[in-house]
């Protein structure tokens, strides 16, 4: 039997839907997966997302090879090797213009462009969360399976943490140690004396 040939698979193609399928819903609910990503994306406006609103897409930023996302944040597990897209791609290393942006640009070195920029985590309409406790499942009739208590918010201010690209990740099956009776998972590493180290704005959630 003769099928027709297979259509060539373009990036170009796909558009900011087809990575909020997944991204915006997955991991239990809307705004769930990590890095939070919202479903206010899918209609961005000014305040829920500035590149978004002005037309751009998630691969206008984020440049796949291969199948290939390159990032460095704490808590994907998979870190994939490439070039990680960085706000100064396309804003250039001296961002700000006249004399309030050349103070603003002194900070460059020390702190990450999403500090300033990021002020709230879950911003829009819909809450992400912070805490899911398994130790009281509870049954969710219409989902037909138990569910953890979730703890859900809005306009989270993110944690403020020194961030060298690297990570402390708990893997199976190292020794479990227990921090104030609880198990980190994953956590920056990165100090005020280590020059590699911006603060960065990240968010603490607990399962
Ligand atoms: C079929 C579901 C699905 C779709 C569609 C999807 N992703 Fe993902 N994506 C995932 C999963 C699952 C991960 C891995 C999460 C992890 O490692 O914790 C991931 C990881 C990533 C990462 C982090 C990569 C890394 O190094 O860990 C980025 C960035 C990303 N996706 C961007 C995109 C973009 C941009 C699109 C649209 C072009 C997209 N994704 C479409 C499911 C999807
Ligand atoms: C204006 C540029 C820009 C746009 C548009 C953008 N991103 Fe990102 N994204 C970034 C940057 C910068 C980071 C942080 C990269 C880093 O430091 O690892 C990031 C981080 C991420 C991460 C976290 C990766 C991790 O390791 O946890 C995911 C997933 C992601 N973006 C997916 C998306 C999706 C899906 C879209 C579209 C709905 C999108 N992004 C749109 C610039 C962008
Ligand atoms: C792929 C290129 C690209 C990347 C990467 C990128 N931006 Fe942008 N950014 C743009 C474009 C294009 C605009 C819209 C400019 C316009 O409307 O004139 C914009 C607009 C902005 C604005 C609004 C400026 C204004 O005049 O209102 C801010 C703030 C901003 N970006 C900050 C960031 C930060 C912070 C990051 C990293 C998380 C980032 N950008 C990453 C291309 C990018
Ligand atoms: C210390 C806080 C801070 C940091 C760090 C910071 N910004 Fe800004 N940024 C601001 C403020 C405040 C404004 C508004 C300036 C104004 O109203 O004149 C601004 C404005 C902007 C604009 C709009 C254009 C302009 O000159 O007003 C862009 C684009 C931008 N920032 C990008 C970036 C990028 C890229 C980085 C990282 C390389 C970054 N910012 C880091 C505070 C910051």
């Amino acid at each position: 039997m003769d099928l027709p040939p297979e259509p060539e698979p373009s990036e170009e193609q796909l558009g900011s839907i087809d990575c909020l399928a997944c991204h915006a819903y997955s991991g239990g609910g809307p705004h769930f997966k990590r890095p939070n990503l919202s479903p206010d994306l899918y209609d961005a406006d000014e305040t829920s997302d500035v590149h978004m609103a002005r037309g751009l897409s998630c691969i206008d930023c984020h440049k796949a090879v291969d199948h290939t996302f390159p990032t460095k944040s704490t808590d994907t597990w998979n870190r994939e090797e490439g070039h990680i897209p960085q706000c100064t791609d396309c804003h250039g290393q001296d961002s700000h213009g006249g004399l309030k942006g050349w103070i603003l640009n002194t900070f460059h070195d020390r702190v990450a462009c999403q500090v300033c920029h990021i002020p709230y985590i879950a911003h829009g309409e819909y809450p992400t969360d912070m805490y899911r406790n398994w130790t009281h499942p509870e049954f969710v009739a219409e989902a037909a399976k138990y569910e953890p208590q979730l703890d859900l918010r809005k306009m989270v201010e993110p944690v403020y943490a020194w961030y060298n690209g690297t990570r402390k990740a708990y893997l199976y099956p190292a020794k479990i140690e227990l921090e104030n009776g609880k198990i980190t998972y994953l956590a920056p590493l990165g100090s005020k004396d280590d020059h590699k180290a911006k603060i960065y704005h990240t968010s603490y959630t607990t399962q």
